[in-house]
């Protein structure tokens, strides 16, 4: 399907979505976001896909939230049209792995948006903020508490507070990305990673991310049970008998995804 605010395509088992809004800095309009919503759901769906990849362009992977179109909304429009929550939230409910390859900008709506993303691979240029303070407004995508369990108290106050950017090294010394890569590397680099997930058990994949992402959800002990649970249930999975039999068999796995 084609979209207007995005590029579309699969690459093997990865379904690679680019934001394509370049003139405005893939400024995040209500239109995108739904359109990003529909193409997860797409992905979602397709059995032969098993990771997805998001990016921007080599300049922004995303500028924020559209701020000229946010500028005409009044409280109703925003509180009856359910604002963010309607569109927004779809990739951060997305049962696949999904990585963000961030280059340049990602400021307001475009850091949340990376945040809602389960691995941010960087390259060398990305800057991230949330600046929205300078707008008179506040982040509304998470940024406060995303950022806040990731980075910690005083950096996200004073990123949330200030509206200071982070660059590269700093969001990695931080935890915010997983790696800095180089950014004419960035995206196939970010397609790499996705691949290696995609050839793995997928059923099992998405225990393991139900179960890293309960970690932000619950309590420790609460956590470890639901790990556990997941865990015994791995042993009810065809391909973990493939898994360990390969292993002791000295060859690749075959995943069968059941
Ligand atoms: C709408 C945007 C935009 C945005 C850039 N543009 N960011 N349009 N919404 N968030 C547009 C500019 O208006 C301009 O259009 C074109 O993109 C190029 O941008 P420039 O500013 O000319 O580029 P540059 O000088 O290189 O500066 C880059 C920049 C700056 C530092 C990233 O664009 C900037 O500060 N943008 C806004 C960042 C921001 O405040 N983001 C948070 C938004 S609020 P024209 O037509 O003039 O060429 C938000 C709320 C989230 O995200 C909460 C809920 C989701």
């Amino acid at each position: 399907m084609a979209y207007e605010t995005l590029i579309v395509e699969t690459r093997g088992p990865v379904g690679l979505i680019t934001l394509n809004r370049p003139k405005q800095l893939n400024a995040l309009s209500d239109q995108l976001m739904s359109d990003l919503a529909a193409a997860v759901e797409t992905f979602e769906a397709d059995e032969t896909v098993g990771a997805l990849v998001v990016t921007g362009s080599e300049k922004a992977f995303a500028a924020g939230a559209d701020v000229k179109e946010m500028a005409r909304y009044s409280y109703i429009d925003v509180y009856k049209g359910n604002f963010i929550t309607r569109n927004w939230e779809r990739i951060a409910r997305c049962r696949k792995p999904v990585i963000a390859a961030v280059s340049g900008f990602a400021l307001g709506g475009g850091c949340e948006l990376a945040m809602m993303c389960d691995i941010i691979l960087a390259a060398e240029n990305a800057k991230f903020g949330q600046p929205e303070i300078n707008l008179g407004l506040i982040p509304g995508a998470g940024g406060t508490q995303r950022l806040t369990r990731v980075v910690g108290k005083s950096k996200a106050m004073e990123m949330v507070l200030t509206g200071r950017q982070m660059d590269a090294q700093e969001a990695e010394r931080s935890g915010l990305v997983s790696r800095i890569v180089p950014t004419a590397e960035l995206v196939d680099e970010a397609v790499k990673v996705a691949e290696r997930i995609a050839k793995l058990s997928q059923p099992v994949v998405l225990m393991a991310k139900e179960a890293v992402n309960r970690a932000y959800e619950t309590t420790l002990e609460e956590g470890i049970r639901f790990e556990r649970r997941l865990f015994h249930s791995t042993f009810a999975a065809e391909d973990q008998k493939e898994g360990m039999a390969a292993f002791a068999e000295k060859r690749q796995p075959d995943f069968k995804h059941r």
